[in-house]
């Protein structure tokens, strides 16, 4: 029996094998809606046997979203359009993720094939962004404002409204995003974070903000459900956020009951990424390691092989894969059959199923 295709259970929440699809942003919403698009593709997913399938970054208010057009849960009327996704998810006998996410100085931006740029906040469709300081992401980007005591509760608070209207739309995990650049990551980043509060300076001081929005998520989401968080175990530059910080504050997490770190890298600040099949695993494998919290690796995992050593020699406890699923929503159907699982393939597709 292979590691992939073994079930795991995350305290009240058994996963049917160890294939998660990666948050990928859709930049198909209005005003947060999600659509027909986003019931398919995720749906498709789950028809393709992923054990975990999580949502791209939510947006936890509208200045929170990195596009106009990115998925929200900042009001109750989110709720239902998403309630319909994770039912369906759930008939597939998958479990249904949600990333809540603010983007901090990356908001405000065309989606890609839009062109991808900076909206001023002076054009109608862009905002004013947030972040700690007042440090633009690009260089003559406009500059973003730093959050205030209150602008930092309202971040706290919209991540709890957020979670009570995820838990009510039925996920069953929630993934804080603190990679990629976005408002925590600025927060745990020297680079972008030159506050002299209790909000910038010390490592204690700069993953305050991250630790607040835990405690605050676990005051309203169940203990029974899992709570993961995804780092950017690197900024991959100098004088910026190291993989020691990052054990340092999986540690943390894994004390404050937190039970997966999601390890990703860079997005932060321009840098040079070497890359590679697999090449965040190492980053996945030394917090698991050192810390002892569950981890997943994420990064050019593209092959069932490569997957199953991953998790066969201890390096991660979960696959996350991103662009292997655009290019095939049955990656995990197609897996089985490679490592010669016996996974049920859904009955009106049977068929179709290789003997
Ligand atoms: C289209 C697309 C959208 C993405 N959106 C998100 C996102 O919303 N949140 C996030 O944490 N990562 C996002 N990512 C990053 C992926 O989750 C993943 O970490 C990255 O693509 C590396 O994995 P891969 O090599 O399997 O694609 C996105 C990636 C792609 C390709």
């Amino acid at each position: 029996m292979s590691v992939l295709f073994s079930s795991l259970t995350i305290r009240s929440i058994q996963l049917k094998n160890r294939i998660v699809v990666s948050p990928m942003c859709q930049y198909s919403s209005e005003d947060g809606f999600a659509t027909d698009w986003h019931l398919v593709h995720l749906g498709s997913r789950a028809v393709g046997g992923a054990g975990l399938i999580i949502t791209e970054a939510a947006a936890v208010s509208p200045e929170g979203r990195i596009s106009p057009n990115d998925l929200g849960i900042w009001k109750d009327e989110h709720i239902d359009g998403l309630k319909r996704i994770t039912q369906f998810i759930r008939q597939q006998g998958s479990v249904a993720g949600i990333q809540l996410a603010h983007a901090g100085r990356k908001a405000s931006t065309q989606r890609p094939w839009d062109g991808g740029k900076v909206i001023a906040p002076t054009e109608a469709t862009g905002w004013q962004t947030l972040a700690p300081s007042a440090i633009p992401f690009s260089e003559g980007g406009p500059e973003p404002l730093a959050l205030t005591d209150e602008g930092l509760e309202k971040v706290r608070a919209d991540f709890v409204l957020a979670t009570q209207r995820s838990l009510e739309a039925g996920f069953q995990v929630i993934e804080i995003h603190a990679a990629h650049g976005y408002l925590l990551h600025q927060f745990l980043s020297p680079l972008s974070n030159h506050r002299t509060d209790m909000y910038g300076g010390s490592f204690d001081n700069r993953i305050r903000l991250l630790l607040e929005v835990v405690e605050r998520v676990q005051g309203v989401w169940p203990s029974t459900l899992p709570l993961f968080v995804r780092i950017s175990a690197t900024d991959w530059t100098e004088g910026g956020w190291t993989i020691d910080d990052s054990v340092r504050l999986a540690g943390i997490l894994n004390e404050k009951g937190v039970d997966v770190i999601d390890c990703s890298t860079g997005g932060n600040v321009a840098a040079r990424i070497p890359l590679s099949p697999g090449y965040q695993v190492p980053f996945s494998e030394q917090i698991k390691q050192q810390t002892g919290i569950k981890t997943a690796a994420v990064g050019l995992i593209t092959g069932a092989e490569q997957a199953e050593s991953i998790l066969a020699n201890g390096q991660a406890d979960l696959i996350l894969l991103a662009r292997e699923f655009l290019r095939d929503p049955y990656f995990p159907l197609h897996a089985a059959h490679e490592l010669g699982e016996e996974q049920a393939w859904p009955v009106q597709y049977e068929r179709a199923k290789p003997r």
